[in-house]
């Protein structure tokens, strides 16, 4: 197989999610999320960056009426291990009371940045908050928020699908790990 055009100098190790996995479990998310939420005003809420291209072809795989919305926190530097501290940037701009507010994450790890943003959040007033995951490192007791998950994922660092190394690699259609 040639080489990505997409990876430059930099090479990521093997695929652990092709796209074609990928597509395949978010269209199930979709399906289960649709049946989910039978009733009221639901709100997707992706944690930007890393969620981008998930919550796209997330939104697109639900089947009812839903609006948009972002959270834009950091707790990454340049590095691959979470800081611990947390800064938001941007929230919700929807009313979001008396809402089903879904939060859309891309992965899981220790877990804080999501603890930090499930702390903001339950104050909001919503009807209902809970969270969908595409990946889950399972390293930490999930929030009891965790109501779906696309991938238990290996202990591994991960980028592509919106998942980054130094912002590098987010636009991979498939998910690799980098040594
Ligand atoms: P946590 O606070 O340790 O759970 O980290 C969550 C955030 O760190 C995620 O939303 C990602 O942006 C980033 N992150 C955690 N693990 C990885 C990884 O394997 N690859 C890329 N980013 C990651
Ligand atoms: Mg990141």
């Amino acid at each position: 197989m040639s080489p990505d055009p997409r990876l430059g100098s930099r090479p990521v190790g093997r695929i652990i999610y092709s796209e074609a996995d990928i597509a395949r479990r978010v269209e199930e998310l979709g399906r289960e999320i649709t049946t989910a939420y039978p009733v009221g005003d639901l709100v997707l809420v992706g944690l930007l960056k890393g969620s981008v291209f998930f919550l796209t072809d997330l939104a697109r795989s639900i089947r009812r009426p839903l609006k948009l919305d972002f959270l834009v926190a950091n707790s990454y530097g340049q590095g691959k291990a979470s800081s611990g501290v947390v800064r938001v940037q941007y929230e919700p701009a929807i009313p979001l009371t008396g809402r089903h507010i879904l939060v859309v994450e891309d992965i899981i790890d220790s877990g804080r940045t999501l603890g930090f943003l499930l702390d903001r959040l339950r104050s909001a007033g919503a009807e209902s908050l809970a969270v969908c995951a595409l990946l889950d490192k399972r390293l930490a007791a999930p929030p009891p928020e965790l109501r779906f998950v696309g991938f238990a994922a290996p202990p591994v660092f991960l980028v592509g699908y919106g998942l980054d190394h130094a912002e590098e690699f987010r636009h991979l259609p498939y998910i690799a790990e980098v040594d």
